[in-house]
Formats: C-alpha cells, structure tokens, sequence
C-alpha cells in the first residue's frame, strides 16, 4: 500500500505555505511513473521568505541562538528519537519518491537516525583554543556559527542527504533553508514536521521545494546566505562555486560525484571480490555518487573474474522495490534512465563487450537491466563519464604501478578500492591513489565517524568525522592587552 504524502507545502517559520506563485510541480512514483503529489514550486520570492526567517532565527536574540549548547544537542538527540519512530514510515516514502528498493530505504532510515546521532552529539563538542601569543596578551579562540545556510540536496539518497547537512548545520548552531532535488521533495518535507516536533524553533529549518535554475539558484545568490553545502553534479557543483563568490562569499561544501576505480590483484579473494564489486555498481540502481564505475581485473584473473561478474549481475532480482526480495528498482526518472542507456549505447559503438544486459526492461517506470562490458578501454566514454546507472565497465591491468596511473587519469577524486591478500600493494594502493575515500577489501562502507568527500573536482571540504561541524562554523580570535606592569 502507498505510504500517506503529509506535506506538500513550503516550509517556512514552522509554517506550511503555498508558492508565492501558486505554482506546483508533479512528483512521481519511478516504478510506474505516475503521479503521486503536487508539491509547491518555491522560487526566488520563496527563497527569500525563507531566508529572511532563518535570518530573524539567527539574530544573537533569538530563541535557537540563546539555547545552551547542550540544549541543542538534547533537541537534535529528540529528533533522532522521532526518526527512529518513524523510521518505516520513512523509508516507505523514501522508496515510493526515489524508487530505491525498499529494504535498501530501511537501512538509510536506519543510518539517518545514527548519523543524526552522531552529529547531534557533536553540538556541545567544539570548542576554541587559549593560544601562546607574542607579546603582553592573552588570546583565545571561539567557534561561531558561520550564519543561514543553503543546503542543495540530490535525489539519489534524499533522506540521508538531508541529514548529513541539516544536522552538522544545526549543531553548530545555524539556521538552515534547505532546497530538496525537485525529484524527491517528499522526506525532506517529513523531516521538516519531524525538527519542529523536537522542538526546533521556528525558522531554524525552512525547506522550499523547487527547481535548480529557480529555487536553488536563488539560494546561491542570496546575499544574506552565508555558506552552501551542495551534493549533485559536478556541472552544477562549478555553477555554484561561481555563484557562491557573486554577491557575498560564501562559504561552500561540494559534494560532486566520481568515476571511482576499484582494483582486483591477482592475489585477491575472488569469492568476496566479485560480489563487492557487483554491489559496489549495481546498488542503488547505480545512483551513487562512490558507485565502482571504473573496475580494473589483474591480468592473470581476469577471464575468471569477467565470467563470475558476469554471473554475480545475471542473477540480479530487478523490479517492484516493495517486494522484499527486489535487489535492484528503478531509475528516480527518465532523464536518469535515458542518459544510462545512452552510455550502454556509447560503450556499444566505442567497441566495449557487451556481456549482459545493455536494455531497458519494458516501458513503464524507468527500469534498466544489470549491464556488464568487458574489454572497456581507458578512453571510452563508460569509463571516463559518470553514468549514474547499473553499468559496470570492466577493465584490464597488468601492474600496480600501471593501475595507479590510470586509476588517477580523471578529474574525479572521491573513491578507490582495492582487493587484495598483499599488505604491500593495499598500503601502496592506498597512498598513491588520488580519492578521498579508499577502501580496502570492502566497499562503499560509510560511517559517520570517518570524514568523507572528494580529491579534485570532485568536490570541496568533507562531511562527517569528528570535525564535520567546521564548515559550518568560523574561527574567531580574541586578543586582551594585559596591563604590563603588575
Ligand atoms: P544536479 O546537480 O542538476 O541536481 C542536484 C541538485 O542541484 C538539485 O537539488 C537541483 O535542483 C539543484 N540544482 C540544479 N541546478 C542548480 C543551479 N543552477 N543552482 C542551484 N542548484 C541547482 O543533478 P541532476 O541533474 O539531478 O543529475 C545529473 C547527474 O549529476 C547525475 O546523472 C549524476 O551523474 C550526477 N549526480 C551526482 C550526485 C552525487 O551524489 N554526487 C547526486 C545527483 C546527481
Ligand atoms: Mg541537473
């Protein structure tokens, strides 16, 4: 049965409101494509309203500003309660707007309420330093909320996004305007009621469902917004470092995608190796930013690993994300499911082999079969583009020396892995290896204790770990003259 859409509107001030414009925008169910709600297409007069709360529950009076630190932590802590409450409900919703299948949503609901925990915790944490100035002084430094913050989130895993900026914002004592993907407003706007049920004071957290060119736009142009935390495109991730240095200078996080390059040696342990790397491809229906979109076999097992690869995707359970037994839903949209299939059709004509999959499965909702190529050169576009689709490229290599080279050829920077029994080549691997996150015999292992973000352009900052709240804080120094003689 279909979960119940609550909230459709605007969320400002603790307030549901329509557009200023009365307008909406249909939001889908990806399985059949249909329509599921009509949800309130904020733009810049919108952004603004929205803006302007979150400045007036900024002000050094404000309810949220003279709350105790700990008291913050404790409201968050509150909220994370409420997640964990309603956490089926939840990731119902979260399946029904992304299509992500609906198991792979319980774990999401279920890692939402532990990061929010974490980063909750957080919140009474930071702290300045006493520093060892030159001359008859005694300086000190104070961690200070940076100010309203953007937060642009994507559509591929809504929930958690949202989390993974609104809550390190709100730690750190910041008031946020949050711009969902026009995808997937449907969480964002259950959260919403979720922080104002905790107790989080009016225009704190204010969400505007909208488009990138309108709403989002808006919020990288604002003068009174102080920092903007992105997760999208690297097109988008360019467009907004610019805009974020137009009007004022903000501070940015972006969080930009990858081409990430996962490494089987020889020595590897191919009964773990090749379903990791299945997974690390074909989960989320391949939309994810870390997805082991670049897989680079060892010479001496390559014919065995393409065989069992090809094996692991074949068996692959596609279709309807409710039925607990589904391991791969669909495509969040038909743009998503074109632009995939026009790299399985790009990676036909470049001379990739075709070794499963390659089609769209029947035409309702946006379902792609499993694909496999093997035999991918450097190159071709499926592996040098972020496909963000259920494609795995395969690709071979004789030395390490050889596949850190070619691991590093690309602009993206945001994830490495490496199988293998040789203590020697993961360390190398490791070091060398140009990406802000590697895995060894694992993958797309997240938690969040460990900082997470990109080397390159595939982004700016990191989120998670135990200093995540900095983006979201400035360092003030203070400097006291002390009388010289005493
Ligand atoms: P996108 O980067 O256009 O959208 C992400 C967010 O940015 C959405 O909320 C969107 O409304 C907003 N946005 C778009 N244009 C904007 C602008 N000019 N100013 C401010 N905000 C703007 O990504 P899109 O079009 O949904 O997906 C295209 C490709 O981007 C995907 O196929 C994938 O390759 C990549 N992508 C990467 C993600 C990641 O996890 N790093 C997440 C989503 C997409
Ligand atoms: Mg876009």
């Amino acid at each position: 049965m279909a979960p119940e859409i609550k909230y459709t509107k605007i969320f400002i001030d603790n307030q549901w409101v329509d557009a200023k414009s009365g307008k909406t925008f249909d939001t889908y169910y990806p399985h059949d494509g249909s329509v599921i709600a009509k949800v309130a297409e904020g733009d810049k007069a919108d952004i603004d309203a929205a803006v302007d709360a979150a400045k007036r529950a900024f002000h050094r009076n404000s309810e949220w500003r003279q709350l105790d630190a700990s008291q913050r932590r404790l409201t968050l802590d509150k909220f994370a309660g409420l997640l964990a409450r309603d956490a089926d409900y939840l990731a119902q919703l979260e399946s029904y707007n992304n299509g992500m299948v609906l198991t792979m949503a319980k774990m999401m609901a279920h890692s939402a309420v532990n990061f929010t925990k974490y980063f909750a915790s957080l919140a009474d944490k930071f702290q300045g330093n006493t520093i060892p100035a030159d001359g008859a002084v005694f300086s000190y430094t104070l961690k200070q909320p940076v100010g309203v913050c953007g937060l642009i989130l994507p559509w591929n895993a809504p929930m958690l996004m949202f989390i993974c900026k609104a809550i390190p914002a709100l730690a750190a004592g910041c008031t946020v305007v949050v711009k969902p993907a026009e995808q997937t407003p449907l969480t964002a706007l259950a959260l919403g009621a979720l922080l104002a049920e905790a107790g989080v004071p009016a225009g704190v957290v204010n969400i505007v469902p909208g488009f990138g060119p309108g709403a989002g736009s808006s919020l990288t142009h604002h003068a009174k917004v102080s920092k903007i935390s992105f997760t999208g495109s690297m097109e988008v991730g360019k467009i907004i470092q610019q805009a974020a240095g137009a009007v004022n200078l903000k501070r940015i996080t972006l969080e930009l995608g990858g081409k990430s390059p996962l490494v089987i040696m020889n020595d590897a342990d191919l009964a773990a190796a090749v379903p990791y790397a299945g997974r690390a491809v074909f989960a989320m229906s391949g939309q994810v930013c870390i997805a082991a979109s670049r897989l680079y076999v060892q010479s001496g097992i390559y014919d065995e690993f393409v065989k069992r690869a090809a094996e692991f995707a074949k068996a692959i359970k596609v279709g309807d994300p409710t039925d607990p037994t589904t391991q791969q839903g669909p495509q969040t949209d038909e743009p998503t499911m074109s632009k995939a299939l026009g790299y399985i059709e790009k990676g036909k004509a470049e001379g990739a082999k075709l070794l499963v999959g390659g089609k769209r499965i029947g035409n309702k909702g946006y379902y792609i079969e499993p694909t496999v190529f093997a035999d991918v050169k450097d190159n071709m576009s499926i592996a040098t583009d972020e496909i963000f689709g259920p494609v795995q490229s395969i690709l071979k290599f004789d030395t390490l020396e050889e596949v850190i080279d070619r691991a590093n050829n690309t602009n993206y920077g945001l994830a490495a892995g490496i199988f293998t029994t040789n203590i020697n080549s993961a360390l190398q691997f490791s070091k060398y290896v140009e990406a802000g996150t590697v895995w060894v015999n694992d993958y797309m292992t997240l938690a969040p204790q460990t900082p997470f973000g990109g080397f390159k352009d595939s982004g700016l900052g990191r989120e998670y770990g135990r200093d995540c709240l900095d983006a979201y804080l400035e360092v003030k120094t203070v400097t006291i003259n002390l009388p010289k003689k005493i």
